[in-house]
């Protein structure tokens, strides 16, 4: 798909299944990622890809962390945050890796990390796969991200649910540029 296309059309996608995206889409994805603006070059992110039974066991971590979180909770909310991973044959996990830089504030590392992960999704909808972009509690709740191996200089920026478009993919509805952009001019 054009460039142009992809960007102006890009749509999130929710309804996912198999198949994952293959090595070749793989390393389209992550060579997009990796070119994000980054200001200092530092490349302030890193990324687990998850699939397959990995899946299953994150959804039993976040069903553990649930319940430590809240004891009282029900087998019913238990068994939607074992399923929640279950919604895409692949889950990227993209992680802002942060690090003190006296010209690069952490907020412009976290942006960077941001606008990876929108490259991300956005070559995925180029290839005509499927994502979308989710966060939550499950995102940034101390005890999940320790499980995955997060740092304390690293925040798990979100979870990007990728595979094939199970539903017809309907372009999203246009919006006015004018609402948005103005022409700055000094009085
Ligand atoms: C940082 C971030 C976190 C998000 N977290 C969630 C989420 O947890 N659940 C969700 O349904 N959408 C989440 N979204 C929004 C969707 O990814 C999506 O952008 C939104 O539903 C609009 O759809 P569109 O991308 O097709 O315009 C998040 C977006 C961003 C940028």
């Amino acid at each position: 798909m054009d460039a142009l296309v992809a960007l102006h059309q890009r749509v999130s996608i929710t309804k996912l299944t198999s198949p994952a995206p293959d090595k070749t889409q793989l390393n389209q994805l992550f060579k997009a990622a990796l070119r994000a603006a980054d200001h200092g070059n530092m490349r302030p992110w890193r990324f687990l890809v998850i699939e397959g039974g990995q899946l299953g066991k994150l959804g039993e971590l976040f069903a553990r962390v649930a319940q430590s979180n809240k004891p009282e909770i029900t087998t019913a909310e238990l068994e939607r945050f074992k399923s929640m991973p279950l919604r895409a044959p692949m889950i990227i996990a993209c992680i802002a890796k942060t690090a003190e830089n006296p010209k690069v504030p952490l907020i412009e590392q976290i942006i960077s990390a941001g606008a990876a992960t929108q490259n991300l999704i956005t070559t995925a909808f180029a290839l005509g796969l499927g994502a979308v972009w989710r966060t939550g509690d499950m995102a940034y709740d101390p005890q999940v991200k320790s499980a995955l191996g997060l740092t304390a200089n690293e925040e798990l920026i979100g979870y990007v649910y990728i595979g094939t478009p199970s539903v017809p993919v309907h372009l999203p509805r246009e919006q006015n540029p004018e609402e948005f952009f103005s022409y700055w001019s000094e009085e």
